[in-house]
């Protein structure tokens, strides 16, 4: 009965659930001693009674208390540091939240998916088609977890799992460096039943589900991963949306959610798919459309009308691809696209000026105004984020590269400088603290 207890998790259900069937079976109870021995004394009537309502009240209690030995034995799984993550009305739950893995899927040669649900048992946000999830891992022989960004895969509907797709990232093979930390993690240690905490989903890079304007969802490599939960959004809602889905691949081995994709385009007439290879095998005859790259003279080819095009994969598909479109003259407005790294590294916008002072910025004043903290800047710091977190502030983050935006702040008085070009859009006034340093003796930060 304890553990149907569990299982409700809302307390007042339970602790109903408990007095009812507490009493009952003590009613029941006494209804038989009473038959079976054929009293007539009018106390052992009111013994029963009183009994009966004393085990309902001690079961309506036992509901209740129950609810918090429930909640700890949650919180005492591996990994469930913090998992007691409150609820935001209407997004998602703040801080990190602990996941399990409840299924784990080979969807192409490098892809594999990860199903994930709450440890909690709780309801999950439905989140919009495009957003990312954040996650932590505590990797073995690093010394502090590794954070990472994945886009949700999947659209279900209901909302009671997501889905991250991660490609195993190998050395580039120019460079004897180590191959990806977490991907690799994902593909070769993590299990079903592994926990993982995460944060709410987020991200900008998002289709509108209140628009009609002819969506182009285009991809290659893992960049498919938003541009799924975007198509299966779409088709789910059964939005009056014309869809094209233009995926790239070298070849079928490399070709995740092929079966998936088509299955939903075989329901909708809305959504119109294109597959280009690069390196078509013969097996591989009859399940794509072309041979070559998801170009712009491709896209050009398929969509003759005005339309928003969304855009993710590697970084030269992308940037050809967004000068491509605007040179055929799409609108900058109309184009939107999602970086899962940078790339090659790129040279910092930072020039040497005469408000730089190595002796000056060594020892710089960062203000941490909300905070109500100042520091004096370590210098061995890799970034303000870092150095935050090393004086015990815990600034929101996702990427730590530049990338999503979701570090950046406010600044108030004096300058940052970046370690690397951004790739996130930056506001006016604002600074992304993961990729950036003090340029000026005095920082102050709205954080
Ligand atoms: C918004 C967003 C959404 C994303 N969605 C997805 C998704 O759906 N699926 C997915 O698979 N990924 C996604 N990513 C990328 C993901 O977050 C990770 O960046 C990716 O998995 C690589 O992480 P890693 O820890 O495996 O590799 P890292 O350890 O970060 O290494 C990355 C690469 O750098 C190489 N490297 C290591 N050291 C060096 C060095 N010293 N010099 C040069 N190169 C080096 C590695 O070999 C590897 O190839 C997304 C990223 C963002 C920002
Ligand atoms: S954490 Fe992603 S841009 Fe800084």
């Amino acid at each position: 009965m304890l553990a149907s207890l569990v299982s409700i998790k809302n307390p007042l259900a339970r602790s109903l659930t408990a007095a009812v069937t507490i009493g009952s079976a003590i009613t029941l109870t006494a209804a038989i001693v009473l038959g079976a021995t054929n009293a007539k004394d009018e106390s052992a009537y009111k013994t029963a009674i009183y009994t009966t309502l004393a085990g309902t009240g001690f079961g309506a209690l036992l509901g209740l208390v129950y609810q918090g030995q429930a909640n700890q034995s949650a919180s005492a799984k591996p990994l469930t540091d913090q998992s007691s993550a409150p609820m935001v009305e209407g997004s998602g739950w703040q801080d990190w939240r602990n996941f399990v893995v409840v299924r784990k899927v080979k969807e192409s040669e490098e892809i594999t998916s990860f199903y994930l649900k709450p440890v909690d048992g709780g309801a999950i946000p439905k989140f919009q088609p495009g957003q990312f999830l954040t996650i932590k891992l505590e990797i073995p022989g690093q010394p502090r977890p590794i954070i990472r960004t994945y886009s949700l895969s999947d659209y279900p509907d209901p909302c009671d799992y997501y889905r991250l797709s991660i490609k195993r990232e190998s050395a580039p093979k120019e460079l004897d460096v180590p191959p990806g930390i977490a991907s690799n993690f994902m593909h070769d240690q993590v299990q079903e039943g592994t926990v993982i905490p995460a944060k709410s989903p987020s991200g900008k890079f998002v289709l509108d589900l209140q628009k009609t304007l002819p969506a182009v969802l285009i991809s290659n490599g893992v960049g498919i991963t938003p541009m799924m939960s975007m198509a299966k959004a779409a088709t789910q809602l059964k939005l009056d949306r014309p869809i094209w889905f233009v995926h790239g691949a070298r070849d079928g081995r490399f070709h995740a959610f092929r079966e998936e994709v088509s299955a939903i385009a075989q329901q909708n007439s809305n959504l119109n798919l294109h597959f280009v290879y690069s390196r078509p095998r013969p097996e591989d005859e009859g399940h794509y459309h072309s041979t070559g790259y998801a170009d712009t003279a491709l896209i050009q080819t398929l969509v003759q009308q005005e339309a928003e095009y969304f855009l993710c994969g590697s970084p030269p598909f992308m940037q050809s691809l967004r000068e491509g479109l605007q040179a055929a003259g799409v609108p900058t407005s109309r184009i939107f696209f999602e970086a899962f790294s940078k790339g090659k590294p790129a040279p910092t916008t930072t020039q040497s000026t005469t408000a730089r002072d190595n002796d000056k910025i060594g020892g710089a004043e960062v203000v941490f105004a909300q905070s109500g903290k100042t520091f004096t800047w370590d210098a061995s710091a890799d970034s303000i984020l870092e150095f935050a977190e090393a004086n015990d502030l815990e600034p929101p983050y996702s990427c730590r590269q530049g990338i999503c935006g979701t570090c950046m702040c406010k600044i108030s008085e004096g300058e940052v400088e970046y370690q690397t070009t951004p790739v996130a859009t930056i506001d006016n006034g604002s600074a992304l603290i993961c990729i950036s340093k003090p340029k000026t003796a005095r920082v102050v930060l709205e954080l």
